[in-house]
């Protein structure tokens, strides 16, 4: 057992990390645990303190891993459960939680229980959600649109339509059913058992189903979840359930309950308005979302990102807006996928240092905890022509060599190629280089991750919204640190005392003075207005 500080999520800085494109220990072209473990150091020095593992159980790998054969296992090409283990020992031992994915609303359709399932007069058969018609839960949207038109596939085994909320190699569990609930608590149980501090719950808006609604936030769901927290707060105190729910601030908020059901939340709707003020130079798109997103209970915590392992999500915008953003981030229909852009944070701000930063600063400065996605403290690109999201899901990289020093493998064999472009293949990015540059931006994330850790403020205080005399910049106080950031490309200029803790920006005479573009991080003495 480990002894976590209680609410240690409340501060947490969380870095997400695909293994199999991470660190490859055994040269044979898939990154593993013992990779991870290698990389502790970088972890360490780099001041992150969570990690979170992308799935790394058994799976036929369609969908990332997001399709998982078996529930508790590791993948072999990720290595052990001892492996596991040893990678948590490692983590904690240097302070470092540790989060892994945990699909729970679906299986992949190699799953045992859903082979048993398929079968006529099978006693799992109730185990996923079967139907004599597709025409049930019509109300209820399809996700993936660029693979499939129904959530309902055909079933020949089993002479059925199952139901199928993403790829249609991928079933729903049926939750109505007492013995998968148990099954799916008792797979929560396999991985805390191993030391884990925490899980994140992919897709779980989608857990119950109810003919007439859209089968997304139903009352079950929630009591659901209700009924993991309470036996993670009673058998595994200290550890935390990360929802990942595609949803408006509204429909967000239950997932928090009253501090009993999740203690973490994706703020889906901030993500791609963050990128919409910067297209505009016009603040109002984060500005709203930001006053239509109620303060999580005190134990509850937002987790915020600007990229991660999925395309841009778009579906919480409006349809101009999403034309503006497809506009000035993925001009080139190979950048596109499903209702979004698959691209990394570097290619889609046109490799500009200053956006880079400044979306950082606000990342790191809103409430909540912020995930960062391997690759982009260093500035990685990616390749969007790789099938479905892989493009930017690609090896990391490590030194200036074509490999990128991530592993030992013959390049065919890599699970999924390094980049290799002259602007963003090893040679110009790569985290050796950047470490011992002072300027680099890798450099920068590290020394903004120290002032955020020196700034307890920034993890703890409510969000007070400043007026300024400009629509392109974003003012916010957190108690006595002040936040201004600058969305346009033309110098801004607004009244503010203080000493600047960090930013581009100067600061004279009760005027703040942002250059296109620029921002402050700046603590008051004052009363805030
Ligand atoms: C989540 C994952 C995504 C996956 C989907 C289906 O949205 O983030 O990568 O494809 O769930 O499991
Ligand atoms: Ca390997």
């Amino acid at each position: 057992m480990t002894t976590r500080p209680e609410a240690w999520h409340r501060s947490a800085v969380i870095y997400e990390v695909a293994v199999h494109s991470f660190q490859d220990s055994n040269g044979d072209g898939f990154g593993d645990l013992a990779g991870m473990t290698k990389r502790l150091d970088y972890l360490e020095w780099l001041g992150i303190d969570a990690v979170w593992l992308l799935p790394i159980m058994p799976s036929p790998m369609r969908d990332g891993g997001y399709d998982v054969s078996n529930l508790t296992g590791v993948r072999p090409e990720f290595g052990t459960i001892d492996d596991v283990k040893a990678f948590v020992a490692d983590a904690h031992s240097r302070g470092i939680h540790v989060l892994t994915d945990f699909v729970i609303n679906h299986t992949s359709d190699q799953h045992p229980w859903f082979q048993e399932s398929r079968q006529p007069g099978s006693p799992k058969r109730d185990w996923y959600v079967w139907s004599d018609s597709p025409d049930r839960y019509s109300d209820a949207r399809v996700i993936f649109i660029d693979a499939h038109d129904s959530n309902w596939a055909w079933d020949e085994t089993a002479g059925a339509y199952y139901w199928h909320r993403f790829f249609d190699h991928q079933p729903d569990l049926n939750f109505e059913n007492p013995e998968v609930r148990e099954a799916v608590k008792d797979a929560v149980r396999f991985w805390l058992d191993l030391g884990l501090d925490g899980l994140r719950l992919d897709a779980v808006p989608y857990l119950f189903e109810e003919d007439g609604t859209n089968c997304e936030n139903l009352p079950g769901t929630h009591a659901y979840l209700k009924e993991l927290r309470a036996m993670v707060d009673a058998e595994y105190p200290g550890t935390v359930l990360l929802a990942e729910a595609n949803q408006w601030p509204e429909e967000l908020l239950p997932y928090f309950g009253d501090d009993d059901e999740c203690h973490m939340a994706f703020h889906f709707p901030l993500m791609p308005r963050l990128f919409l003020s910067l297209a505009i130079g016009d603040v109002a798109p984060v500005d709203d979302i930001i006053m239509r997103t109620p303060a999580p209970p005190p134990n509850s915590r937002w987790a915020l990102f600007l990229r991660n392992h999925d395309e841009v999500t778009l579906e919480m915008v409006t349809e101009s807006e999403r034309a503006a953003m497809i506009d000035a981030y993925a001009p080139d229909p190979s950048m596109r996928k499903n209702l979004g852009i698959r691209r990394r944070l570097t290619p889609m701000l046109g490799n500009d240092r200053r956006k880079i930063e400044l979306l950082n600063a606000v990342l790191l400065s809103l409430p909540g905890a912020p995930v960062i996605y391997y690759g982009d403290e260093i500035g990685m690109g990616d390749i969007h022509t790789l099938n479905d999201r892989d493009g930017v899901r690609t090896p990391m990289q490590w030194d200036s060599s074509a490999s990128g020093g991530w592993s030992s493998a013959d390049p065919a064999d890599f699970y999924l190629p390094v980049v290799a472009t002259e602007e963003y293949g090893p040679t110009a990015v790569n985290v050796a280089a950047q470490m011992s540059d002072p300027e680099s931006l890798l450099s920068f994330t590290r020394h903004i991750l120290q002032t955020r850790h020196d700034t307890p403020e920034l993890s703890e205080a409510g969000y007070e919204r400043l007026e300024v005399d400009s629509t392109s910049v974003l003012a916010y106080a957190r108690d006595s640190v002040l936040v201004f950031a600058n969305f346009s490309g033309q110098p801004q200029s607004v009244p503010a005392n203080g000493t600047i803790l960090a930013g581009n920006a100067s600061l004279a005479e009760g005027s703040l003075d942002l250059p296109p573009l620029g921002w402050a991080w700046v603590r008051t003495d004052e009363q805030t207005p």
